[in-house]
């Protein structure tokens, strides 16, 4: 897209770190709700994607990821469409190994990072060894004056959660991030299912352009065109923007999350991108299981 059509967009950042250290509480906490108790098992199953606007600055796109060790993958994908990186650490458990894996997914992304050091309510709370041990991962927060910054936390007490919200704020003011809202949209699926009511669904981040009700679309290799668009308070939207997290209706089948959302001119070719997007992973199955 030419400069001189690029606008402002929100920046998207994904939460991540081991199973437990309070992820989910500490969306929870930025979004005034409640998600983490109404969790089956209060275990984070898939990418769960909101936005908010605080009360002081402009809005953010939060991915928040499961830490189960099952869901390497998910945190893979998760560090690949952010564009800041949440690390949280529990301060009473220190580093893990989904903490560490979720470091290696971050740096592998070339992703800014801000460290949330979470539960400093809790009696076993040593922000100052997780400090530490970040350094034996080459991380150098703020308060061991490196520049990346650190911020302890308690998402149960809602502490300092105004104190994580202006560092965001702060990186994202140094990324600049743009993309252009008046072009067909594309993005990428962050989560797909068949709904027993409503047919296929998938939540998509749009990355560029803006997506609006009627638009054909290919969504991995299925086809499409928008019936309805849901946002992530389940309220009817009728068109979506740049960074925006929207749950579209009207595909002709289930993607896979990671997969490419591309809206196209009409079904003819939406047909013919499908088609091939298909024939590809066909190709993939034949030569990775023969017969
Ligand atoms: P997964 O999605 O399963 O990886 O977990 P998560 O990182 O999202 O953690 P979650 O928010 O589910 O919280 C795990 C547990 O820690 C819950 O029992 C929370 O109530 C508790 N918890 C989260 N944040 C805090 C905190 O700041 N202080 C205390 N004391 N407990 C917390
Ligand atoms: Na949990
Ligand atoms: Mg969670």
């Amino acid at each position: 897209d030419p400069e001189d059509t690029l606008k402002a967009r929100p920046p998207v950042v994904t939460i991540m770190g081991h199973v437990d250290h309070g992820k989910t509480s500490l969306l929870d906490a930025i979004r005034g709700a409640d998600v983490a108790a109404g969790e089956a098992g209060g275990i984070t199953q898939h990418i769960g994607a909101y936005q908010v606007t605080p009360k002081k600055g402009d809005p953010v796109t939060f991915l928040d990821t499961p830490g189960h060790e099952a869901f390497t993958e998910m945190r893979a994908r998760g560090a690949n469409i952010t564009d800041i990186a949440i690390l949280v650490v529990a301060a009473d458990d220190g580093l893990k190994p989904q903490t560490v894996e979720a470091i290696n997914h971050i740096k592998a992304a070339e992703v800014p990072m801000i460290v949330a050091i979470n539960k400093i309510d809790t009696a076993g709370a040593n922000a100052q060894k997780v400090r530490e041990e970040l350094l034996q991962h080459e991380i150098i927060v703020e308060a061991m004056s490196g520049d990346v910054q650190d911020v302890e936390v308690s998402a149960k007490e809602k502490t300092n959660i105004d104190k994580l919200l202006e560092a965001i704020n702060l990186q994202a003011e140094l990324l600049e991030l743009k993309a252009n809202p008046d072009r067909d949209a594309d993005g990428t699926v962050i989560e797909a299912k068949l709904d027993k009511g409503r047919g296929p669904v998938a939540t998509v981040l749009i990355k560029r352009g803006t997506l609006k009700v009627g638009d054909t679309f290919v969504a991995g290799p299925a086809a499409g065109k928008v019936r309805a668009l849901i946002d992530d308070h389940g309220r009817r939207v009728k068109e979506a923007g740049p960074a925006f997290p929207v749950e579209v209706l009207g595909l002709g089948g289930v993607p896979s999350a990671g997969d490419q959302f591309t809206v196209v001119e009409n079904e003819a070719r939406a047909r013919e991108v499908a088609e091939y997007r298909q024939s590809v992973l066909d190709k993939k199955r034949t030569t990775a299981a023969p017969m």
